[in-house]
């Protein structure tokens, strides 16, 4: 009996460590995917105007996707994954954040 709860245990920790650690790649791959997936139009000279974190306040950034604000469908070039990894990483760089990021991508 004694030993089934320690096994649980493990098992929790083991759980618990490769959720903090899948956190970790995915916030650091924010940026890498920005510039990868919305970078390829939203570019000096290219299909869209440059857009930057520091452009929009969190709470809007939050939102427009999910309110469907996108003019362009972005279903077939982004996963729903990668897609949050991106607004998470907007986020922490908007304009009302710590660390604002205004030049990502060059006007
Ligand atoms: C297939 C090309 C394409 C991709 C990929 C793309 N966009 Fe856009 N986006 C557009 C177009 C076209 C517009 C409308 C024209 C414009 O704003 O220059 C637009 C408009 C926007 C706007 C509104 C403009 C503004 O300044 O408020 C935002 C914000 C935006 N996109 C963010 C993103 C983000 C973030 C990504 C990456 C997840 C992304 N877009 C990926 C084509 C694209």
């Amino acid at each position: 009996m004694k030993r089934n709860v320690l096994v649980l245990w493990i098992q929790l920790l083991v759980a618990l460590s490769i959720m903090l650690s899948s956190t970790v790649v995915l916030a650091a791959s924010g940026p890498a995917l920005f510039i990868e997936k919305c970078a390829s139009c939203h570019v000096n000279g290219g299909e869209a105007a440059p857009v930057n974190p520091a452009d929009k306040a969190a709470i809007v950034w939050d939102k427009y996707f999910k309110r469907g604000r996108h003019p362009v469908a972005l279903e077939s070039r982004i996963s729903e994954a990668d897609l949050e990894a991106v607004i998470e990483y907007l986020m922490n760089h908007a304009a009302d954040s710590d660390q604002p990021a205004a030049a990502v991508i060059p006007k």
